[in-house]
Formats: structure tokens, C-alpha cells, sequence
């Protein structure tokens, strides 16, 4: 049923590997990408869509397009370059750890590995927290967690899985415990971002950065607290995370507009030209199905998951995706960050992966790259 939307999809992915060598799409508002150097935070997405590509084709050539990405991130990794930020799992999950997830290339995991210490290296032990972005003592910065930073995490657990070294999943458990607590609100919305006392610790506040104000619900935002304490729960199997992601995805879907993909922000006045985010959509359809794939089949909230996957995913397969057309991205309709005028109903690379993603688990059972597949 999804094979005709993978298939387009892949062809779309060869065609930008072929046009673009040894470029990475960054955002714009022009209804296309632009290529540039690996020096962002999303790059780690289009080598993510060549191995799922690879994947689902088994075709040398996104194998070898996605070992060319490596060998970049090596570089940059070595560089030091645009690294003063916690989206390390984002760029090293879906390139170096891809590849010794899918091809037990042990220099692969050795560059994987390098990455979960630069990423550790972020821990504030006087704070208490993973520092989001910026340099330690960074004057706006310093202090501040954001809710992304729970799809960084898995980088951290896999690493004390495969070292037998604790230090990893101690700092990701307790970054996961503190988003819990400060970002995820009572009403089960969330900040986007929550400050702290540098020498402290202490708790400062809420505060946003993509978001429509500080007391309102970015969607993407919740939706990476989705996926991110799911995929928490699946690697330290405390329960609180999966209530907190449960407690998210209904407030999600229960927010949702008619057609089931999500606007920028749940709080953001609906009017005619407001942009949506099917990136948010997107992530979330990855977050359920890495739910149904948790919760035993007696588990009474399955229902309603199900079937919050499957409006998802019609809505984006049938209303947004490119299927069929000219295009260079996936999915239409996503935006960065709408209050800074930047990246406003285009396309969004992480939008296409996570799409990509959703489709190949609902057709070949292919969960990403955010933990090692148990041997059948
Ligand atoms: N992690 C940055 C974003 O979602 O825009």
C-alpha cells in the first residue's frame, strides 16, 4: 500500500545524490533546497534518506553515497566544525551509527562513538543539564535545554550499550528525566526551551525559540518530545516516559485540524495563510509507530494509536507529499521557524526523513537508526 510513495520517494533521492554530489540541502523559503557544505545541524537527514534508500533497494549507489557522507562527517568531526550544539545525534545517529547499524562498518561505529563523547562533553554537571547550544558560559545560552534534544539522546544510550561504559546513558537518563519534569507541562503541552541557574541549577523558566510565545505549544516541539521519550523508554524501560509520551501524543492528536497535520504552533491564530508543519506530522507518525512497536498487544491505548498512524499518514501520502510531481523534497508544507521569517512552507529535509522513515516501518519494518536492531 505504501510502496508506490517509497518508490517515488527514492527516486527523488537518487536524482538530488546525482544533481547535488557532495552537497547537503538547507532550508529556504523558495520551494526548493539549497545545496551547501555539512555545517548545520540537519545534514545528518539526507545521509539518513540514502540509507533507508539503500535499505529498501539494496543499490550500491546509496550505499556508496552514504559512505562519501561519512567520510565527511569524519572531517567535520575532526574540524570541529559548526559543533557548539547538542544535535549531535541528529547529524552522527543518522550517518556514522546508520552505518554500523546497517553495515557493521566498525570505523563507522568507531566515528559514532566519537561523536556520543563530543556530545557528553555538553553535560553541565554544576547545572545539571545537557547545554542545548552555544559554548559553555555562553551569555543568552548557557543555562537552556530544549525539547529537541531528546532525539540527540539515543546517540548516548546506544554508546553505553555498546562500551559497557555507564557515563553515556547516566547523562542521557537524567537529560531525559529533566525535560520530563521542566518542559512537559500539566496540561501535557510543552516549552520549547527551559532555562536554569548555570552555578545552580536552580529551574529559571519556560522560554521559546520557534515557538508562537513562551506559554504556547510549538508543534514540532511536542512532537520531538513524542518520539524522543518513546525512544527513551525503549532504552531504559522506565515507564514514566512512556506515560509522558502517551500524555503528548493525545494532547497532539487531540489538537489536531480536520485534515490531521499539524499547523506551526497549537496556539497560533488559524487563518488563511497560516503555515502548517507536516515535519511535526511527520516525526509524530515515527513516535506512534515506535510506540505500537513497544506496547504489548493487551495495551489498551493501541486503538486510538493506530488509528492517529493511519490518518497521519493518509493525510500526508494523499494532501503532501510530491508524489508524482517535479520536486526535490518529500513532503510540502513544513516550516522552520515561522517568527523569524525563515523557512516558511517549504520543504524541511528532517520533514522528508521522517516521512521516509514512517513509510519504510509501516512497509518493511525498517525503524531508522536511533537503536540497534535486535537480531531476528
Ligand atoms: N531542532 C531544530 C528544529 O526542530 O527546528
Amino acid at each position: 500500500m505504501w510502496r508506490g510513495a517509497i518508490e517515488d520517494a527514492i527516486g527523488k533521492i537518487r536524482k538530488n545524490l546525482e544533481v547535488h554530489p557532495g552537497t547537503f540541502p538547507h532550508i529556504t523559503n523558495e520551494k526548493r533546497y539549497e545545496w551547501s557544505a555539512n555545517e548545520d545541524w540537519i545534514e545528518g537527514f539526507h545521509t539518513g534518506l540514502a540509507w533507508l534508500s539503500y535499505e529498501y533497494s539494496r543499490d550500491s549507489f546509496f550505499r556508496e553515497q552514504a559512505e562519501g557522507h561519512i567520510a565527511d562527517f569524519k572531517k567535520r568531526l575532526e574540524a570541529k566544525i559548526c559543533l557548539e550544539h547538542h544535535d549531535i545525534g541528529f547529524l552522527y545517529g543518522l550517518s556514522a551509527l546508520a552505518g554500523w547499524i546497517v553495515e557493521k562498518d566498525e570505523s563507522a561505529r568507531e566515528l559514532a562513538l566519537q561523536a556520543a563523547d563530543h556530545l557528553v562533553g555538553r553535560w553541565r554537571e554544576q547545572g545539571g543539564y545537557l547545554q542545548a547550544w552555544g559554548p559553555e558560559n555562553d551569555e543568552k545560552n548557557g543555562g537552556r535545554i530544549i525539547i529537541d534534544c531528546l532525539l540527540n539522546l539515543p546517540l548516548l544510550y546506544w554508546a553505553s550499550e555498546i562500551t559497557g561504559l555507564p557515563k553515556y546513558a547516566e547523562v542521557a537518563y537524567k537529560q531525559a528525566e529533566l525535560s520530563r519534569r521542566y518542559l512537559v507541562r500539566g496540561d501535557d503541552s510543552s516549552y520549547h526551551t527551559f532555562y536554569f541557574n548555570t552555578e545552580t541549577g536552580e529551574p529559571l523558566g519556560g522560554g521559546t525559540h520557534q515557538g508562537y510565545t513562551v506559554g504556547s505549544t510549538w508543534t514540532r516541539g511536542q512532537a520531538w518530545g513524542i518520539y524522543g521519550f518513546s525512544l527513551s523508554f525503549r532504552y531504559t524501560n522506565d515507564p514514566v516516559f512512556l506515560q509522558t509520551a502517551k500524555r503528548l501524543l493525545r494532547y497532539f492528536l487531540d489538537h489536531l485540524p480536520e485534515d490531521h497535520v499539524a499547523y506551526w504552533d497549537f496556539n497560533v491564530p488559524i487563518e488563511a495563510n497560516t503555515s502548517r508543519d507536516s515535519s511535526a506530522s511527520a516525526i509524530t507518525a515515527c513516535g506512534m509507530l515506535e510506540l505500537l512497536d513497544l506496547l504489548p498487544e493487551e495495551d489498551g491505548d493501541r486503538g486510538w494509536i493506530q488509528q492517529g498512524v493511519v490518518r497521519t499518514m493518509h493525510s500526508l501520502v494523499n494532501k503532501y507529499a510530491t508524489i508524482g510531481e517535479e520536486a526535490e523534497g518529500l513532503l510540502k508544507h513544513g516550516s522552520y521557524h515561522v517568527r523569524g521569517n525563515n523557512g516558511l512552507d517549504d520543504y524541511m529535509i528532517w520533514g522528508d526523513y521522517y516521512y521516509l522513515e514512517a513509510l519504510m516501518r509501516l512497509e518493511r519494518g525498517i525503524p531508522g537508526y536511533w537503536y540497534e536492531r535486535k537480531a531476528e
